[in-house]
């Protein structure tokens, strides 16, 4: 049964725009309800272990950089079938692929500044959101 959690990061770009206000809109206006958020900075090294699962691909060192260059939101977030329908609502990762009416296509620049993050399974959501969020920061 698929789960009904998710992680996102409102990215660099969307935040240092003012866009994060919009965005959250679209994601309880979706249908996600916020049951963790928190605007942060990762450090270059939290970047990388954050990403780790893509160290061995091109773009991981620029992904560090560009992640840890501003502040982002982090947030967990609950709807039946989570993972799917997040990934849904903010689009391809490519801007450029994107749907119209999609989080991406209407807030992201290019494939790296796209806007927001969301995970790609209920295991790497469970992940995702412990990396951020303590057990007294979240909705039980
Ligand atoms: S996805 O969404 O995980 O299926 O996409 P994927 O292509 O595997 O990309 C993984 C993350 O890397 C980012 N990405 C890039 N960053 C910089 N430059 C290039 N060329 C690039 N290609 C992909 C992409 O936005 C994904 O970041 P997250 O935070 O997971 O969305």
């Amino acid at each position: 049964m698929a789960g009904n959690r998710t992680f996102t990061m409102i990215k660099p770009d969307a935040f240092g725009a003012g866009n994060s206000g919009a965005i959250l809109k679209m994601i309880e206006e979706a249908g996600f309800k916020i049951v963790a958020l928190k605007a942060t900075q990762l450090s270059a090294e939290l970047a990388g272990k954050f990403y780790a699962v893509h160290k061995e691909r091109p773009f991981y060192a620029d992904l560090c950089k560009y992640m840890s260059s501003g502040p982002i939101i982090a947030a967990v977030l609950e709807k039946d079938n989570a993972v799917e329908d997040f990934r849904t609502l903010i689009g391809a990762t490519n801007p450029a692929n994107a749907a119209e009416g999609t989080i991406r296509k209407l807030f992201a620049t290019s494939i790296e500044a796209n806007a927001v993050h969301g995970s790609d399974s209920d295991e790497n959501a469970e992940i995702e959101g412990n990396f951020y969020f303590s057990q007294f920061e979240r909705v039980i």
